[in-house]
């Protein structure tokens, strides 16, 4: 299949790729020259494990191009994905659907022969119907499919996700757009990847539902883990005790400092916002949202708690600022309203991530950016664990004991035990685990 993705970002451009990989020709269409260059002098625009061999291997092969010439792209293609960004828009909260629009008029002057668009961003209900009367209303003579097929891949686990999926959600409103997507995906049923086939509004909706407990289920777990530091319980035991059930399933259930990223923020409001304008309020979503909004401050509360109620005038050395490992992302990431909170309470802030600090520092003032782990602990009266980068699991404790001014660990991800912490003569808090 010849495939045209236009927007090369985070989900274009694993998706594209993965979709070369499965033998497909695929073009990448941006309309940023700058991202353009970069990916064709074999430079990636994100940090993602394993993306950049895979691009090199596939660009080699000859099946995988990037340009900002949309129409011979889509002119040429057998399907056509729309991989725009769909951010929330300032005000409502309701998804931006100007890219995704933008990108439909200008698929519509370019279709050539018969082509399925299919919008592969996060879109609300009824966004596939606005996406072909668009395309219609310009090229009434156009033939096309429009369908839907959400993208359930994780930014650091990106082309595992997309190779190996739980299941693949197709919203097709015509046999022939079902059965294009089904010869796109098909290397993937050869490994038994499931495939769900529905209307193009459920396929839509099952995204936004998706996201929306796996939020849910994280901020039922950080409510359970505030009790559990009032009523000493252990919240890592009670999530696994619970989590054993298969009705309710091990995983999303880690207590830490708030979800963030590109998605679940945006998504949880965008459908809150869906809800109410149809007339059935989802409260559960509109509460997990409020929630998780406080949580984020409250985080920082609970460090300056750690330096026993001030950090005015303390040097406090944040590890971690994306809002998760494995990323440069920072969009929404729990480590900006820490960090702000710590300022906002007199602390001085030195701070260190493996791949995001470029990305943080346009986004946070006076914060010192260090080397490495240890550089940023020296001489600093707090050490925050935001974000469980895998460099941060095995730090050298005796080591931080000697080069810190006071001995005191936050670890808002848990991902040390008690002793082994204390042992080093550390005052240690956690997330929702027994002092
Ligand atoms: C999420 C979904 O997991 C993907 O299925 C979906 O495709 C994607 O959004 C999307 O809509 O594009 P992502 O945002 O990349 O993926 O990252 P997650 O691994 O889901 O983490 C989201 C946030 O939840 C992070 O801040 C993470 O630290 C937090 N989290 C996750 C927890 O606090 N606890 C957990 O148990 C799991």
């Amino acid at each position: 299949m010849r495939i045209a993705m236009i927007g090369s970002g985070y989900v274009g451009l694993v998706s594209g790729t993965c979709f070369a990989d499965f033998g497909h020709e695929v073009v990448c269409v941006d309309k940023d020259p700058a991202k353009i260059e970069a990916l064709n002098a074999g430079r990636m625009p994100i940090y993602e494990p394993g993306l950049d061999a895979l691009v090199a291997e596939n660009v080699q092969q000859g099946r995988l191009s990037f340009t900002t010439d949309l129409k011979p792209a889509v002119a040429q293609a057998d399907a056509v994905f729309i991989a725009v960004g769909t951010p929330s828009r300032r005000g409502d909260g309701f998804a931006d659907l100007s890219f995704v629009f933008a990108a439909a008029r200008e698929i519509a002057e370019a279709v050539d022969g018969f082509t399925v668009v299919v919008t592969k961003s996060t879109v609300p209900v009824g966004t596939g119907d606005e996406v072909e009367r668009i395309i219609r209303e310009i090229r009434p003579d156009a033939e096309i499919s429009v369908a839907s097929n959400p993208e359930f891949l994780r930014e650091g686990a990106a082309i595992g996700d997309f190779k190996r999926p739980d299941r693949i959600v197709v919203g097709a409103e015509d046999p022939r757009a079902e059965e294009s997507l089904r010869e796109i995906y098909r290397p993937l049923f050869l490994n038994q990847a499931p495939i769900l086939v529905t209307g193009r509004r459920t396929a839509e909706l099952t995204k936004y539902a998706a996201n929306a407990f796996l939020a849910t289920k994280i901020t039922f777990i950080n409510e359970i883990a505030d009790l559990c530091e009032q009523v000493g319980a252990d919240v890592q035991q009670v999530a696994r005790g619970i989590g054993l059930d298969n009705r309710i399933g091990a995983k999303f259930l880690h207590a830490g400092p708030g979800y963030g990223g590109s998605c679940f923020p945006k998504d949880t409001l965008a459908l809150v916002k869906t809800a109410q304008d149809a007339g059935t309020p989802v409260r559960l979503v509109e509460t997990v949202v409020a929630v998780n909004d406080s949580r984020k401050r409250a985080m920082a509360r609970k460090v300056v708690q750690a330096c026993g109620g001030s950090v005015r005038g303390k040097t406090v050395a944040v590890l971690g600022l994306t809002f998760k490992p494995n990323t440069d992302d920072m969009r929404d990431a729990p480590a900006l309203s820490i960090i702000t909170g710590l300022q906002d309470a007199g602390a001085r802030v030195r701070a260190y991530d493996p791949e995001g600090m470029e990305a943080a520092k346009p986004l946070l003032g006076e914060v010192a950016y260090a080397r490495d782990a240890y550089d940023c602990a020296e001489g600093a009266d707090a050490l925050v664990i935001v974000t469980e980068w895998n460099a941060f699991r095995a730090l050298d404790l005796a080591r931080l004991g000697q080069i810190m001014a006071d001995r005191v660990l936050v670890d808002l991800r848990n991902v040390y035990d008690r002793a082994s912490v204390q042992r080093h003569g550390f005052r240690y808090v956690s997330v929702g685990r027994p002092d």
